[in-house]
């Protein structure tokens, strides 16, 4: 594959539609041929799973079928979109990943999910498959709920399942993203989410320019 894989990864509201958007049109100002996508939903099947996933009671998936669900349109999302673009020599920034589906899952809820059985559904999924670059976008998660409620109030079909946790699990979630980037440090960049549109927009492309060159 010769294009570059990018995600973008953090709790609801920190930004990541937006900046998505900014660093796509700055990649093309640089002639990079740029396919943009976002995990759940991006392809025709994923949108039904997604809707699945993100409207209705927050408990009404047992752990693993949720994983499933989440792997099910991940894999879509890597057959039909990531991987044809990254052929064709095009980057690919993805809204969320595989990092969501462990911060989420394992760490959001306490570890209710063993961590081998994500890495095996990963490994089934997608091989050794990863991205070049995870950017994390990191914010006190009272801040990013505020931003994320005011932008849900305008919108048609109301999102709320995740919004609608306690915030030890919105805390939780921001500590088990803040775990992986340790952990993966060479894939991993975290960056301040609490700072203004452009500030981060700039941060963003430093990093991209920094860690795969432009
Ligand atoms: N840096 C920022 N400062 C203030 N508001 C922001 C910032 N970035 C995004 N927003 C606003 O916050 C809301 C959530 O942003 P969004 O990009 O959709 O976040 P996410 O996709 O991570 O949930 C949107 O209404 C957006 O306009
Ligand atoms: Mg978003």
């Amino acid at each position: 594959m010769f294009g570059k894989f990018i995600t973008l990864e953090g709790g609801d509201g920190c930004g990541k539609s937006t900046q998505l958007k900014l660093l796509a049109e700055y990649l093309q100002s640089k002639n990079i041929d740029v396919v943009l996508t976002k995990e759940p939903g991006s392809t025709d099947e994923g949108k039904i799973l997604r809707e699945l996933l993100v409207t209705g009671d927050k408990d009404k998936f047992d752990a693993i079928s949720e994983c499933l669900l989440y792997y099910a349109d991940r894999r879509c999302n890597l057959k039909k979109v990531v991987w044809p673009a990254l052929k064709e020599n095009k980057w690919v920034i993805s809204d969320r990943y595989a990092d969501s589906t462990e911060a989420y899952q394992y760490y959001g809820y306490n570890k209710r999910v063993d961590f081998q059985t994500l890495k095996s559904l990963y490994k089934i999924v997608a091989g050794d498959f990863k991205p070049d670059l995870t950017i994390i976008l990191d914010i006190d998660p009272e801040i990013g709920m505020r931003r994320s409620f005011a932008k849900s109030q305008s919108m048609e079909v109301k999102e709320l399942r995740f919004e609608s946790r306690q915030m030890e699990f919105h805390h939780n979630l921001r500590q088990g993203f803040l775990e992986i980037a340790k952990r993966e440090p060479d894939r991993c960049v975290v960056i301040n989410a609490n700072t203004d549109i452009e500030t981060l927009h700039k941060h963003i492309i430093e990093t991209v320019n920094e860690r795969l060159g432009v």
